[in-house]
């Protein structure tokens, strides 16, 4: 057997560390976040990458897909816990992490993580799939990309709430990202 084949054959055998790692879904994660009590991990990749903070998180049914209208009015709801409030929308898009039939559907956190400013649903930009300007230092924060900052004093993405379809309904299933105010998220269970 040549050098050649030989190296070969192992690269065959065994999966570089890299592909490995690709394996792991944001299903696959949050199902072993469901088995520990917190795990912090990146989700995501290169500006794009967000945490996701995970701990045993409630499942809630927060809306239905038929009750949504694609690039219509955000809906507001609360999770993981009733004091926590985010929106729900139907982007015109297709987003990072987004459900449903075009992966548009997506849910945020609507306190901004620079300064805690409250960011209500009449903030959501349909036209530019943005949620912003935040009423305190004008961050605005993009729905496609795991509410990444597009302008504004933010150094950090926006909280995205975890979404699963069950039918018709909308499961909120965890948080990807620190909630602002919080050392740690709070589960809802
Ligand atoms: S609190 Fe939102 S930009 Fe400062």
């Amino acid at each position: 057997m040549t050098r050649l084949e030989t190296a070969d054959r192992a690269a065959q055998a065994k999966p570089a560390p890299q592909a490995q790692r690709r394996c792991m879904n944001r299903r696959d994660f949050l199902i072993l976040g469901g088995t520990a009590v917190t795990v912090l991990a990146t989700f995501g990749e290169g500006a794009f990458a967000q945490q996701l903070v995970t701990s045993s998180y409630a499942r809630k049914v927060v809306g239905k897909v038929s009750e949504l209208e694609k690039g219509g009015a955000a809906v507001p709801f609360n999770y993981p816990t009733d004091d926590i409030e985010n929106l729900l929308v139907m982007l015109n898009e297709e987003a990072g992490a987004g459900v449903g039939e075009e992966r548009n559907i997506v849910a945020f956190n609507t306190v901004c993580p620079h300064m805690g400013g409250y960011m209500e649903a009449g903030l959501f930009r349909p036209d530019h799939s943005v949620l912003g300007p935040c009423p305190l230092h004008l961050s605005t924060f993009d729905l496609t990309k795991h509410g990444m900052i597009v302008s504004g004093h933010a150094t950090a993405s926006l909280p995205q709430i975890a979404l699963e379809l069950d039918g018709d309904d909308i499961v909120a299933i965890g948080v990807m990202g620190l909630f602002f105010g919080h050392t740690s998220n709070p589960s809802g269970a």
